[in-house]
């Protein structure tokens, strides 16, 4: 039996500032059928990806990345916002759908030349978190294999900033 995902995502006009609707999954991530459900379809897409590696954005990425990682038996590279990783590190900037720029960082010895990686995040918006993510991973030799949400955010055009960086394999659990 599956449930429907859409039933666990809590909608919020105007937050956190007017004019967004703001897709909580904190439901989804809090009901233990909806959360396996929604990471074991993620996990689904992947199995033919031939993927080495997970890696997800702080912070609701981890979220997303850390169960997939295990279902999946490799391991997890987070992307840290800046200035919270010790050792040396590659960056890259980006901006969102509210606020303003932000820095996200990988460390250098995380991911090896020609390692496959699936990033993914709880949500696509305007692709900024994503590119970023793959920006530094293909700096560092990485190569993604492909992108995966729970949600994706149709009206921003996130996917076709993503494709425009280089097509790969995309899958979103929702869309709104
Ligand atoms: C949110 C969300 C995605 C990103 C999507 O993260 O979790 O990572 O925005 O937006 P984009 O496609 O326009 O880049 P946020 O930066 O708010 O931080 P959080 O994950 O720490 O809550
Ligand atoms: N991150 C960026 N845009 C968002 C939105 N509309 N809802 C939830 N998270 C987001
Ligand atoms: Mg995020």
């Amino acid at each position: 039996m599956t449930v429907d995902l859409h039933n666990y995502v809590a909608t919020v006009e105007n937050f956190p500032e007017p004019g967004v609707d703001f897709r909580d999954l904190s439901p989804l991530m809090g009901d233990g059928v909806a959360y396996k459900q929604a990471v074991d379809e993620i996990a689904d897409f992947a199995k033919d990806l031939a993927i080495d590696l997970i890696a997800g954005p702080e912070s609701r990425g981890f979220i997303v990345g850390s169960p997939l990682a295990y279902a999946l038996n490799v391991g997890f590279v987070p992307a840290r916002k800046g200035g919270k990783l010790p050792r040396e590190a590659v960056s890259a900037s980006y901006t969102l759908e509210y606020g303003g720029e932000n820095v996200l960082e990988i460390h250098k010895d995380a991911i090896k030349p020609g390692q496959r990686v699936l990033i993914v995040d709880d949500l696509l918006a305007t692709g900024g978190t994503i590119n970023a993510t793959r920006e530094i991973i293909e700096k560092l030799g990485g190569v993604v294999a492909g992108v995966a949400f729970i949600i994706e955010l149709k009206a921003l055009h996130g996917r076709e900033k993503i494709m425009e960086a280089g097509d790969v394999p995309a899958m979103a659990l929702m869309t709104y």
